[in-house]
Parts: C-alpha cells; sequence; structure tokens
C-alpha cells in the first residue's frame, strides 16, 4: 500500500485539495472520503434518485436496486450470508441504541447483569445505564489493566454468578487502541449463555471482520469512520434474535399491515428500518466497503501496523510523552498522549497551526479517562492515507509545543 498514492483518491487531502498541506490524524473521530465513494452518491442522485418500495415506476425500481445493491455490498465485506441480518442505521450509537431498547427492553429483568467495560466509548454505556435503569438490571464491568488490556478474570468472575444476559464491549478501543481478544470473549459468553454485543466502530474500520467466523451476535459500526459518508452504518445482529425483537422505531416500511387497533412487522431487515431510509448514504457506504475490499483489510491492518509502530517510536523520543494502552503489534492505528504538564487542548491548537489535526479531551470516554487518572488526552489516529512524513510532522510539531512550554529537551 502507498499511503501517498491513496491519498490522491481522496479529494479533500489530494494534491488540489483545500486539504493539501493538512496532516490528517483525526480518523477515529470520522475518516475521509475516497473519489468513488463521492461518484457514487453523485451518480445516485444525478440517475436514480426516488424513494424506495413506494412506487411502481422505472425510478423507484432503480432506487430500491441501489439500497439493495448497497446492502448486498456491507453483507459481502462482512462476509454476512443473510441480507435480513444487516440493518441500515445512522450510527455505531443508533446500532447500539436499538439492541438496548428493543433486545434490551424486552429480555431484561430483575437480577440480570449486562456486563461492559471501563474503557467504553460513552455510546456503548449511557444506553446500557438508561436500560437497566427502567429494567431493574444491574450494569457490570470488566476493568483495565495497567498495559490497557481488558482484566478477562472479571468476565470469568461475573459469567460464573449465571446472570450475565449481554456482554457489550469494544473491538478496538478509541482511545488506547487495544485490540480485544473479541474471540475469546464471545467464546467464553457463549459457554455461559450470555449473548455478546460488539462496538466496531473502531474495528470495522481498520480489521478485516468475517461475522460469520466472529459468531457474535450484534456487531454495531459507523460507515463515516470507514471511508463511507456520515448518515450510515449497520447494525448486525443474528437472524432468530432480530426476528424475535420487538421493533425500535414504528412508523412506515417497517409494517406489513396496519389497522386503527394494531400492526404486524414487516420481514427483516424492513422491520427495523422505519420511514424513509438515508439511500444515498447507504449507496455511499456500499461503495466505501467495495474501496476498503479493494485495499485489502489486511493491507490496511499492516500498514497501519507499521505507521503505528513508527509513530509509537518517534513519540517516545521525546522526553515526558506519556502514551497510554499496550504496545504497537496489539493496538490499532490510536495513539492516545499526554506531554508533560501542557493540556491536550493546547496540544492541539499549537499543532494546528501547524496544519496537523489531532483531537483532543476524554474522546467519549470519560470513565476511562477517571481509570488513567486524566482529565484529557490528546489523540492520534492513522488510516489509509496516512504515512511516515505525517508522523514526522506530528513530531516536530510536538517539539515545537516543547519549546513553546520551555520543556526540557525541545
Ligand atoms: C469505540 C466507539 N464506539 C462508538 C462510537 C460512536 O460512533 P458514532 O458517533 O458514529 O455513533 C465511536 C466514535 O468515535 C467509537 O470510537
Amino acid at each position: 500500500m502507498d499511503p501517498v498514492e491513496i491519498r490522491e483518491q481522496f479529494p479533500l487531502l489530494s494534491s488540489h485539495g483545500v486539504g493539501r498541506s493538512v496532516v490528517y490524524l483525526d480518523s477515529a473521530a470520522s475518516s475521509q472520503k475516497p473519489a468513488a465513494v463521492l461518484d457514487a452518491m453523485r451518480s445516485y442522485y444525478e440517475n436514480d434518485y426516488a424513494n424506495v418500495h413506494r412506487g411502481v415506476y422505472a425510478l423507484a425500481e432503480r432506487s430500491t436496486e441501489a439500497y439493495d445493491n448497497a446492502r448486498r455490498q456491507v453483507a459481502a465485506f462482512f462476509n454476512v450470508a443473510d441480507l435480513g441480518e444487516v440493518i441500515f442505521v445512522r450510527n455505531t450509537t443508533e446500532a447500539i441504541n436499538l439492541v438496548a431498547y428493543s433486545w434490551g427492553l424486552a429480555n431484561l429483568g430483575v437480577g440480570d447483569v449486562v456486563v461492559i467495560s471501563e474503557m467504553e466509548h460513552h455510546s456503548n454505556i449511557v444506553p446500557w445505564q438508561i436500560v437497566c435503569a427502567r429494567t431493574g438490571s444491574r450494569l457490570e464491568f470488566m476493568r483495565v489493566d495497567g498495559s490497557g488490556r481488558l482484566v478477562l478474570e472479571d468476565l470469568d468472575r461475573l459469567l460464573a454468578t449465571g446472570r450475565v444476559r449481554l456482554v457489550a464491549t469494544c473491538h478496538v478501543s478509541n482511545v488506547l487502541g487495544t485490540v480485544n481478544p473479541v474471540e475469546t470473549i464471545v467464546a467464553k459468553a457463549h459457554a455461559h449463555g450470555a449473548l455478546v454485543l460488539l462496538d466496531g466502530a473502531q474495528g470495522a474500520p481498520h480489521l478485516p471482520v468475517d461475522l460469520s467466523a466472529l459468531r457474535a451476535d450484534f456487531y454495531a459500526c459507523s460507515g463515516h469512520k470507514m471511508c463511507g459518508p456520515m448518515g450510515s452504518g449497520m447494525l448486525f445482529g443474528r437472524r432468530a434474535l432480530l426476528e424475535a425483537m420487538p421493533p425500535f422505531l414504528g412508523g412506515g416500511d417497517m409494517i406489513r399491515q396496519v389497522t386503527l387497533r394494531d400492526s404486524l412487522w414487516a420481514d427483516l431487515p424492513a422491520k427495523f428500518e422505519a420511514g424513509t431510509p438515508s439511500v444515498a448514504d447507504a449507496v455511499g457506504f456500499g461503495a466505501a466497503c467495495e474501496y476498503l475490499s479493494g485495499l485489502g483489510m489486511q493491507a490496511i491492518h499492516q500498514h497501519e501496523l507499521e505507521i503505528t509502530r513508527y509513530a509509537w517510536e518517534q513519540l517516545l523520543e521525546l522526553p515526558d510523552i506519556e502514551i497510554y494502552g499496550p504496545p504497537p503489534e496489539e493496538r490499532g492505528g490510536v495513539i492516545a498522549f499526554n506531554s508533560g504538564d501542557v493540556h491536550a487542548h493546547d496540544v492541539a491548537s499549537i499543532l494546528d497551526e501547524d496544519g496537523i489535526a489531532i483531537r483532543a479531551g476524554h474522546h467519549c470516554a470519560q470513565p476511562l479517562h477517571e481509570r488513567l487518572g486524566l482529565a484529557a488526552s490528546a489523540r492520534a489516529s492513522f488510516y489509509v492515507y496516512n504515512s511516515r512524513a505525517d508522523v514526522d510532522r506530528l513530531v516536530d510539531s510536538l517539539r515545537r509545543v516543547r519549546s513553546i512550554f520551555a520543556l526540557p529537551g525541545a
């Protein structure tokens, strides 16, 4: 993979684009978009646009076919054979809320336990807090150890009580970069009759994900973090579970028949897609999946391992840098750090003056920052268009931060 060549495929970052001099290191928040995705969406609007499912005219049929084709592309990317198991949603947050409100409210009760971890994004914490409070079930936690790995003994201990109904955890941490042992977690949970929901927001864009092999019960991800448009995402759920779950939202498209008193639900996946769907976003999401498959997910992962290792080594050359999480070979392309006592927001602002876009704050993971004893961290995250030269500019700019704050070693 040649990230310099790939960068040219992203109009905003290309040598003609408005971001040609920007070092974009915030792909964990949202990735940039390749021309292939933008072209697919534009072509849909210019050639095939109409509402889906309802029309008998040719344009509506073409629009419906574009929507169905997007689902086939997304399903193929995740190796899911049954299209009814692929629900289009707006983002990971909506996917997790769908499971919490639909499956959770119907299946959880007093004495039941939902297990999450200390490293979750707020979108895999707050829905469970709400649903546990409503159902009288209890939220329990896997801790994070000093190297940023999940304490699996906590999971064993909790599963042994026989009360755990669901284990919901991230595939890859958006702060620590930790790639969690999700196969082991699925096997342990299933051995005790618990279901598993994986928050794949940081997994799907960066690692090969084969949902047939993984055997998780639910998998959630956001299209906008994997080269697709904002407003696109997926909830994968096993058919038997989705069929038994009540709808999350009611309205048009998700019904088979409506009377004034009651309704019958449509088959999957329509049952969970009420109202006019975001068809152009789905088309872009499908094109993004094709684009990533074309690059090869294994090659993307290798590239990120290599660049993360390089960044790790270069950053550690700077005195007073503290990096959170496991060593590079166990993480995705995310490095959260602090530079001495300089506040992460100051670091990000100075880097911005040098045209480097990183994120600063708690990255929607306040409990994890509390666990780490931090108010905030700076976070650089890498993707297919980032090169070693980007890392060099990051490190040079961090030297400038040190000199501005007159820290030793500048
Ligand atoms: C691990 C993780 N989970 C969930 C989310 C939420 O994603 P979205 O805002 O697209 O719903 C994010 C976003 O940063 C994330 O990193």
